[in-house]
């Protein structure tokens, strides 16, 4: 099964893949997490891409649609299949996906689009922590960890600061629109209600995948 996760900045796509994930055993490709992952390992892509996520901006399709293209050709995503998190954030990279897919005889079955208020967003992404050695996302009110938990286990990311987030969803904003009318058009989109508890927006989720 081949599938979109979209939503805006802190609508939850992260949190919802890892369920997915396990529950549907399909590959989690976020092209966030592949940024991260070479800002931290400083190669030259990492590099780039952080002079673009820093200020909240998108990277150039030319660099996202080249990762993703290659990560979408190995094996264990066309043995398994894929969720694309963070992928497609342009018209463009939307079309380019669709060529890729083609080249690889692949389609997409569905796009989960969680819907949720612009303004909730802000409070989600000032609270969000990740655990350093495992990279599980949590939130310091909504879903914190379990028990007693030490705080220097957990960072949050550089681009969750609040003027930074705020460019993310202007930018976002703008962009999304054009792409989920690209894939509504091609009856693939179904929405979900954002704003209610993870496992509450994940049943619904898991309801349409099924259904698929
Ligand atoms: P990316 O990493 O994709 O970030 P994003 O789209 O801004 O989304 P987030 O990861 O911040 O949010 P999420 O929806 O995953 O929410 P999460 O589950 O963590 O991209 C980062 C940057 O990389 C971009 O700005 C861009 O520069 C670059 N980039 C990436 N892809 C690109 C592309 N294709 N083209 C160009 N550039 C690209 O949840 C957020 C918080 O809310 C957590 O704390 C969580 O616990 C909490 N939460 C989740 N669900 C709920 C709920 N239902 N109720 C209450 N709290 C909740
Ligand atoms: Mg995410």
């Amino acid at each position: 099964m081949n599938l979109l996760i979209m939503g805006l900045p802190g609508a939850g796509k992260g949190t919802q893949a890892a369920k997915i994930v396990e529950e549907f055993n399909v590959i989690h490709i976020s092209t966030g997490d592949m940024f991260r992952a070479a800002m931290a390992n400083k190669t030259e892509m990492g590099l780039l891409a952080k002079s673009y996520i820093d200020k909240g901006d998108l990277v150039p399709d030319e660099v996202t649609n080249g990762i993703v293209k290659e990560r979408l050709a190995q094996a264990d995503v066309k043995e398994k299949g894929f969720l694309l998190d963070g992928y497609p954030r342009t018209i463009d990279q939307a079309h380019a996906l669709d060529a890729a897919l083609k080249e690889l005889g692949q389609k997409l079955d569905g796009v989960i689009n969680i819907d949720v208020q612009p303004d909730s967003l802000v409070e989600r992404l000032s609270g969000r922590i990740i655990n350093k050695k495992t990279g599980e996302t949590f939130h310091k009110l909504f879903n914190p960890p379990k028990g007693n938990y030490d705080e220097n286990e957990y960072y949050q990311r550089e681009d969750d600061k609040p003027e930074t987030v705020k460019r993310r969803l202007d930018v976002n904003i703008a962009q999304g629109q054009p792409i989920l009318e690209h894939y509504r058009n091609l009856g693939l989109v179904r929405d979900i209600e954002g704003n209610q508890d993870i496992s509450d927006v994940f049943a619904e989720i898991k309801e349409a995948i099924v259904k698929l």
